[in-house]
């Protein structure tokens, strides 16, 4: 098999052992966990001759030759409890790239993507490009210089699936044609609290049942146009208790699309859902539009993993969003086990990681 896929997977394993939580992978933005994991990506560079530099978000960019550049990048912080190759696996191909090629590069890790610690998504992407907003500079207690972003000739990441396609097909890499948009709310339901003993069924006013009643319409809504997901992933009900009637709860919804009109039009159907007896308030905490591949690049990649590559959107959000909007960018899917992701069971094989490495190899010649 491959000595650059063997690397890749050993250090996979290395960089799982940086998390805030022993025993599972939980590594957010601003941690200990992520810094450690950053620093020993930071040898990884130096080793093969790129010149890192970092920024104040906390992410670390590996250079080599005069720009503009190949960008190949990917996240280094992860969800809680998450598997090992969710954009760890970007930046592990990105240093084999580099290391098999002399072409003009820089090898990117992102600090947040998945913006576990701060519920707000592409943070480390975005400081990158300076499109971080002075009160997310104040939220993370950061102050930003210059964003380290100098321009770039493409960019490509390299990433699980997440999904179950490329495994029923059997083939080890997809090419992504487009990413789809998706939009994140925290919801605020607000009741009335009471006694749970004496308040009659017929007077309450009964915040999580109202959240529960949104929570399955959501399913309902999703279930019933094709292609439409909504997740609601958080609920809390503060200072909750056995005997009282939740007159507050906190809840998240994120819904997702290929077709930004669909989604729309979910998230409309979703709000008139609100029960009258209790207050709904949507807070819109991360949207983005969906974003298409750069053809071009895409056919270059579909090119480089060769005859047969198959096309697929990504459900995913991904960094290459935010980078979009300044170059060209391509995405490579690699299978991973059962599409499972989000989760410890995220498993790639040897011979899969090969492929990517080889088919991003190719692309970066062809640059
Ligand atoms: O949620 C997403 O799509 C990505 O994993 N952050
Ligand atoms: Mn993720
Ligand atoms: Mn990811």
């Amino acid at each position: 098999m491959s000595e650059a896929a063997r690397r890749v997977l050993q250090r996979a394993d290395e960089l799982a052992s940086f998390t805030e939580e022993p025993g599972r992978i939980t590594r957010p933005l601003a941690t200990p966990a992520l810094a450690g994991a950053m620093a020993r990506v930071h040898e990884w560079m130096t080793a093969i001759g790129l010149d890192p530099v970092s920024d104040a978000m906390g992410n670390l960019v590996g250079r080599r030759g005069p720009g503009p550049r190949l960008i190949v990048g990917s996240h280094l912080d992860s969800v809680a409890d998450a598997g090992r190759y969710d954009g760890i696996l970007g930046v592990l191909v990105g240093l084999e790239v580099a290391a098999a090629t002399d072409v003009p590069i820089e090898v990117v890790a992102f600090a947040d993507e998945e913006g576990l610690r701060f519920q707000s998504t592409f943070l480390g992407s975005r400081a990158y490009v300076g499109q971080v907003t002075p009160e997310e500079e104040a939220m993370v207690a950061v102050t930003l210089g210059p964003p380290l972003f100098e321009g770039a000739k493409a960019y490509l990441e390299v990433h699980i699936e997440q999904g179950p396609v490329l495994e029923a097909l059997d083939l080890p890499l997809g090419v992504v044609t487009a990413i789809a948009g998706q939009s994140r709310f925290r919801v605020t339901v607000t009741g009335r609290a009471g006694h749970a003993g004496t308040t009659p069924m017929a007077l309450r006013n009964d915040a999580l049942t109202a959240a529960a009643d949104l929570i399955l319409a959501a399913e309902r809504i999703a279930r019933e146009e094709p292609g439409l997901v909504a997740t609601v992933g958080t609920i809390t009900i503060p200072g909750g208790a056995v005997n009282v009637i939740p007159g507050r709860v906190e809840l998240t919804v994120d819904i997702r699309h290929a077709d930004d009109a669909v989604r729309a039009r979910g998230i409309e159907a979703l709000r008139r859902e609100g029960r009258p007896d209790v207050d709904f308030e949507w807070q819109l905490i991360h949207a983005h539009d969906a974003t298409p591949c750069s053809p071009a690049l895409t056919e270059r990649l579909a090119d480089a993993v060769g005859p047969g590559a198959h096309a697929l959107p990504s459900g995913a959000g991904h960094d290459a969003v935010t980078m979009a909007a300044f170059t060209d960018i391509a995405l490579l899917f690699v299978r991973c086990a059962g599409g499972v992701s989000h989760h410890p069971d995220e498993a790639v094989t040897e011979a899969d990681v090969a492929a990517a490495i080889d088919a991003a190899t190719r692309f970066a010649w062809s640059i």
